[in-house]
């Protein structure tokens, strides 16, 4: 458990005996702050802890303008709104994604187009994208997965050889940077997540930044149920009234105070985080190194944010064996994503380009290991458990028990 007095685990949650796959970090700011929204009583989106919030966002994206939403589900919509989508328009992305990537385009009555990603990252492969770019094509939505920053150099390289915009579905990125450029500023749009899952968090809670003026003004219009509210308060008309199609994506304040608490130790939480990460590496290496399993990389010029990490076993039943250990011992790992062009939205709604080969065998081999600010102590023991599995099953495939083909027990 940490002794910083001003971030702490909530204890019922990170229970003795149970360790589950994530435990949301809360700060002791979090309970003044949602005491002064209720002493204040402006309840509603828009107050002093949204400007807050969306300031240090602007902050932390190096972005033109951040707005705080309810999800990143919501802003990934009103992303698709803002790339003007419709019926006929295609959008690149990847298969291997949360399914939000995917339904805000096909919301618009656009098509998404699952390409693979690539087995270093599990992000975006450029070459994937170069190919399947057609007359249709709109835009390119970017994920990036565990926090690792795709490769946006080639992929903006596509965006403007080709007239499209390039959204960010920086869901786990808050924090991260390519070549030294925080995620949210590397392409048109980017959005976010502060869902309980997420490095900082208000419980659900999500955030659009924008980096191209032209669509500032639009973006609140949407926000604001397609009302020019935000011209109101700013005195620029003299009533409000229905401009443009939108919908409510604004959180209420207690969100915003909740989230406000989290931002004030981004960095903190994402710098332990980002050394449970390393811990989890080291505990893995000789493993790796005698090819009984495979970790993700994270290229020199890019900075993850210690979102998530994850092993990848060999096969489907190599996974199932090692869920079940895990959850014998008390360890949650899940994992994840069911590909989206396999799924029955998928191939109803999305069409797919060129081989998916390395999204398929991958969804079936990723389990994720608990990580959360604060693992401490638990860490050995996940990794311990892992490890358990882990040689004991090459031992046995060996067929010879006290050969331990270079991948004995550490000591
Ligand atoms: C890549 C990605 N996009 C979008 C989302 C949706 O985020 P939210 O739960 O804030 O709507 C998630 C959530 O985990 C995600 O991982």
């Amino acid at each position: 458990m940490p002794k910083d007095a001003k971030i702490y685990i909530n204890q019922n949650l990170a229970d003795e005996a149970a360790i589950r796959f994530n435990v949301p970090t809360l700060t002791s700011k979090t309970f003044t702050y949602l005491h002064t929204v209720l002493e204040q009583g402006h309840l509603a989106g828009g107050g002093q802890f949204t400007v807050a919030c969306e300031s240090r966002l602007r902050e932390l994206t190096g972005s033109l303008k951040a707005q705080l939403v309810h999800s990143c589900t919501g802003a990934l919509e009103m992303a698709a709104i803002l790339c003007d989508l419709g019926p006929g328009d295609e959008v690149i992305m990847p298969s291997f994604t949360f399914v939000s990537t995917a339904n805000a385009v096909v919301l618009r009555g656009a098509v998404p187009v699952f390409v693979d990603v690539d087995p270093q990252t599990l992000n975006l492969a450029p070459q994937a994208v170069a190919e399947a770019v057609t007359e249709r094509t709109k835009a390119i939505f970017a994920v990036h997965y565990a926090g690792v920053p795709a490769e946006m150099a080639p992929l903006a390289e596509i965006a403007r050889a080709h007239g499209l915009i390039l959204v960010e579905d920086a869901a786990q990125a808050l924090g991260s940077k390519y070549h030294g450029r925080p995620c949210g500023s590397l392409g048109d749009i980017a959005t976010f997540s502060f869902h309980e899952t997420k490095n900082v968090t208000s419980g659900e809670g999500g955030a659009l930044t924008i980096n191209r003026p032209d669509l500032v003004e639009r973006a609140d219009i949407i926000r604001d149920k397609g009302t020019n509210r935000a011209g109101y308060l700013e005195g620029a008309v003299d009533k409000y009234t229905w401009v443009d199609i939108g919908s409510s994506y604004s959180p209420s304040e207690l969100t915003a105070a909740m989230l406000l608490a989290q931002l004030e130790h981004i960095d903190e939480i994402n710098a332990d985080r980002l050394s449970s990460l390393e811990l989890y590496r080291n505990g893995f290496f000789d493993l790796v190194q005698a090819g009984r399993v495979d970790l993700l990389t994270s290229p020199d010029h890019c900075c993850g944010n210690g979102h998530l990490f994850c092993l990848l076993l060999r096969d489907a039943q190599d996974q199932k064996r090692f869920i079940a250990h895990m959850r014998g011992h008390g360890i949650e790992t899940p994992f994840h994503y069911v590909p989206l062009h396999s799924a029955p939205a998928g191939r109803l709604y999305g069409r797919c380009s060129g081989s998916l080969a390395v999204t398929d065998s991958t969804s079936s081999r990723l389990v994720r290991l608990p990580l959360y600010f604060g693992m401490g102590l638990e860490i050995d023991r996940v990794i311990g458990t892992a490890r358990e599995y882990l040689t004991d099953y090459v031992s046995i495939q060996c067929g010879v028990r006290s050969i331990h083909c270079a991948t004995e027990k550490p000591a």
